[in-house]
């Protein structure tokens, strides 16, 4: 699949089969992250590869908007050193995650972790020293079935040089 089609295809899967999923292609997902745009290329995403299964239930319990996270065979969490943009520069590697993700045939669903109730208790559960605040879970694995999500039509949400109903 080439990297339009990744994007094109991507959707958010919650629904995984009961596979694991090789430590080497999640180090590579992380990877992947590492090196999306940041802010001055301060550089400061950090990412912890979730895969033990007491860890992922607890982090199921924790994180009331992903459930499904104990079905995954992963979650990726991306953590930001305190920075001015540490939310663009977390979103960015977020989403990198998830286009690499399709792009080693697994399923994943970016959920929300900064300014939600669960985030000090996600960043105590995982131990992260005080400067770093969690921006997001991503759940990882093989998709069971097939995840669809309507979209907005292109003409609908593109202008050309100007703004025109
Ligand atoms: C910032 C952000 C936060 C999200 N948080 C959650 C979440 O907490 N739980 C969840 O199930 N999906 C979450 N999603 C996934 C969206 O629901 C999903 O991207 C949207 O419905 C569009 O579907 P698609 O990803 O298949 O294109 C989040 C997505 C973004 C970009």
């Amino acid at each position: 699949m080439n990297a339009l089609e990744v994007l094109k295809t991507r959707r958010s899967v919650r629904k995984y089969l009961d596979k694991n999923v090789e430590l080497s292609i999640l180090k590579d997902l992380a990877d992947c992250g590492r090196l999306a745009a940041t802010a001055r290329n301060i550089q400061p995403c950090r990412f912890v590869i979730v895969t033990d299964k007491k860890r992922k239930l607890k982090l199921s319990e924790l994180v009331t908007s992903g459930k499904f996270i104990n079905d995954a065979a992963a979650c990726i969490l991306v953590f930001c050193e305190e920075t001015p943009f540490m939310i663009e520069d977390g979103a960015a590697a977020t989403q990198n995650i998830l286009l690499a993700a399709k792009a080693h045939g697994l399923g994943s669903c970016w959920i929300a972790g900064y300014g939600r109730p669960y985030q000090k208790e996600v960043e105590s559960f995982i131990g992260v020293p005080e400067n770093i605040k969690l921006i997001s879970c991503v759940s990882v694995g093989y998709e069971d079935g097939k995840a669809e999500t309507s979209k907005k039509p292109l003409e609908e949400v593109m202008h050309i040089d100007c703004w025109k109903e």
